[in-house]
């Protein structure tokens, strides 16, 4: 397929909620210590959204952030895709709660529930629309509350997930323009899809007392069956898009990984082979903020001067579904 037009990204901005939970703070409420979370993980901090918070608040503040950066105004926008697996409601959409609060209206705005990698999938996805000239901006968000989903008593879990938003707009190029969207591979394994849920709350197993007192409306993930998945899924991923495009890792700038554990990320950059010093961590601060990591951790590397402008960046992630994927940008 000829594209009439290229992808990039034209404004980037995040936002976490004030509250902090560290690991001595996790080392009061459940059996797990400092020195487990973060040998095993990497983690240190995680933001903690208000009773008062819902994913589209946090979306908003982020929005605002990309929207400045871009130089834009919320009604440039053509379209809302928000990645998410804790809206505000089962339905209607976050995008479409998202679009009134931005007071604009009269265009696409949707969810899409691909887990850790809905950031990925959506960009693929505002890729399209760009590439094919149906649209000109779109706006992306990665947002998460998991800690409202999070079984507070299960240190298997409890420790992992943090709350943040990462927003995204994604802009048709100019011609002149060196920063474009190069590539993306998207993928999912359903076979194992129960190895990561929130079981209740849905059609198969409807909210009952039974369900609350089970605790099914919390994320259960059974973390050491996922962890070679999540390397190997990652790594497929990045590999097919540098071998399409006749890529050597040592060519990539930056690599953003989705955050999920340390170990896992270190394990991705030593299977690519690329260098350490290329590879973009901010889990000691957020921990796994799953469709948000990828762009908080971008957010962030372009705002530190880490990533500039005509760096060829490549991000990659895994989760619920299972679902993997990477895309290539030179930004
Ligand atoms: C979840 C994860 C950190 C657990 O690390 P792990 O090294 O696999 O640990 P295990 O689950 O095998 O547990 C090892 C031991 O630590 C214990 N443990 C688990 N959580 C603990 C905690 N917070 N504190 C102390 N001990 C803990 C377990 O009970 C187990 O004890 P046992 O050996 O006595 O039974 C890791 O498996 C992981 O990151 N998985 C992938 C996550 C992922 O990519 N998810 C997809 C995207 S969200």
């Amino acid at each position: 397929m000829i594209n009439k037009y290229n992808a990039k990204i034209s404004g980037t901005g995040m936002y976490v909620p004030t509250k902090i939970l560290n690991n001595y703070d996790l080392e009061k409420i459940v059996d797990t210590s400092d020195e487990w979370i973060r040998t095993r993980t990497g983690m240190f901090e995680r933001h903690i959204a208000a009773e008062n918070q819902a994913v589209s608040d946090l979306a908003y503040e982020a929005t605002l952030k990309a929207l400045e950066a871009a130089d834009l105004r919320a009604r440039d926008l053509d379209m809302i895709i928000i990645a998410s697996v804790s809206n505000d409601h089962a339905f209607p959409s976050t995008g479409c709660i998202l679009q009134k609060m931005l007071g604009i209206k009269n265009f696409p705005a949707f969810d899409i529930s691909a887990g850790c990698t809905g950031w990925i999938y959506g960009a693929n996805i505002a890729k399209l629309y760009i590439e094919n000239g149906i649209y000109k901006n779109i706006l992306l968000v990665g947002v998460e509350i998991l800690s409202k989903i999070t079984n507070w008593k299960d240190r298997n879990t409890c420790v992992l997930f943090g709350d943040g938003a990462g927003a995204t707009i994604i802009s048709r190029a100019s011609s002149s323009d060196i920063s474009q969207f190069i590539d993306s591979e998207l993928s999912a394994d359903g076979s194992n899809y129960e190895l990561l849920i929130q079981a209740a709350g849905g059609s198969r197993m409807p909210a009952s007392q039974q369900t609350i007192k089970d605790n099914k409306h919390t994320v259960y993930m059974e973390g050491n069956k996922i962890f070679k998945l999540a390397i190997r899924s990652m790594y497929t991923a990045c590999h097919t898009v540098l071998k399409r495009n006749n890529l050597d890792i040592h060519s990539i700038d930056w690599l953003i990984t989705h955050q999920a554990n340390m170990r896992i990320i270190d394990a991705l950059g030593k299977k690519l082979r690329i260098e350490d010093d290329k590879v973009i961590v901010n889990i000691d601060k957020y921990a796994n903020t799953s469709a948000a990591t990828i762009p908080i951790a971008l957010d962030e590397s372009i705002r530190n001067g880490k990533i500039r402008h005509g760096d060829l960046v490549l991000m990659t992630s895994f989760g619920a579904g299972l679902t993997s994927g990477s895309l290539l940008i030179r930004y």
